[in-house]
């Protein structure tokens, strides 16, 4: 496997199958509070976030910690040399000299870019955390092993589920990479629901809301993303977009619901006890998923 891992487009059928097996196995060992003896004591790791996680960062870390992994936080930008006119270039030229694995978000999407020449050239492992709103390939990830599970679970066939994504797709990179990753497996159908400002670049059909929930297997939930701006939240009620009582009702009895979360009011919290509720397995499935692809990465 490459040391990198960077794009959605890497994530096959093979690795979902293994990030299954392997994340099974590291719930199991973490559950047992044994020492998991897994040998990773000599990396190191830097976590460079630039925009705001409490999830993928603290998912990553914990991840880091299972392992055996020490690490530091590149902490606020503004504290580092960036401030004093330093180049991206030289300063993740600076992190791959001490650090074995960088996990990197950003808001500009280019930094991956720079930050991948410079792991390369000196044979380390970088790790798309998130990029603008462009991909969020680890996301992708945890959401088809997650999916993979329940899959199996409810005796969905690979093949022939039906996804529907809702809300703001255009502005999401979760939502976009888990399409993205949903369609390479050739899982099944998607279709996407969500305000026309906001359903633009979809290349899959946009359909009302009311019409597709009832013949989901996946409904993939998520936020309005209005940090990244370009549409006034005042084109469209959002609210019609939430799983309301109304919406509850006409969900299939097995369907599987999915948000990497944080929500905003899209999911009402007393839709948590429901047993179609899985973001919050989700969110768990995610910590052992990345464990697992570091694993693999330093392998
Ligand atoms: C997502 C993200 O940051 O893109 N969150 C996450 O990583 N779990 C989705 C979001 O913020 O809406």
């Amino acid at each position: 496997m490459s040391k990198c891992f960077l794009e959605t487009s890497q994530i096959t059928q093979e690795l979902v199958d293994q990030m299954n097996q392997r994340s099974k196995h590291f719930e199991v060992l973490d559950q047992s509070k044994k020492d998991p003896k897994l040998n990773f004591g000599s990396y190191r790791a830097c976590l460079y976030f630039d925009q705001p996680s409490t999830r993928t960062r603290h998912s990553f870390i914990a991840a880091l910690q299972f392992l055996g992994i020490s690490y530091s936080d590149f902490g606020d930008t503004r504290r580092s040399s960036m401030e004093k006119g330093e180049s991206i270039q030289d300063t993740f030229k600076t992190l791959f000299t001490y650090y074995d694995i960088v996990i990197l978000r950003t808001s500009d999407e280019s930094v991956l870019d720079v930050a991948h020449v410079v792991a390369k050239s000196h044979q380390k492992t970088l790790i798309n955390a998130g990029q603008g709103s462009k991909e969020h390939p680890t996301q992708a990830l945890l959401d088809c092993v997650t999916l993979e599970r329940e899959r199996e679970n409810h005796k969905l066939l690979r093949g022939s589920m039906s996804a529907i994504i809702v809300g703001d797709y255009d502005r999401g990179r979760a939502a976009k990479s888990f399409a993205m990753a949903y369609k390479n497996l050739g899982w099944g159908s998607i279709q996407v629901v969500g305000p026309a400002p906001l359903t633009k670049t979809s290349e899959y059909p946009v359909v009302p809301l009311s019409k597709a929930l009832g013949e989901a297997d996946i409904i993939y939930m998520t936020r309005l993303q209005s940090e990244y701006g370009g549409v006034s939240d005042a084109e469209f009620d959002y609210q019609d977009y939430a799983l309301g009582p109304k919406e509850v009702s006409l969900l299939k009895p097995k369907a599987i619901v999915l948000h990497p979360l944080p929500r905003g009011k899209e999911i009402p919290e007393p839709f948590d006890t429901d047993s179609r509720a899985y973001y919050w397995k989700q969110e768990k499935v995610g910590f052992y998923t990345r464990a697992a692809l570091i694993e693999a990465l330093l392998l």
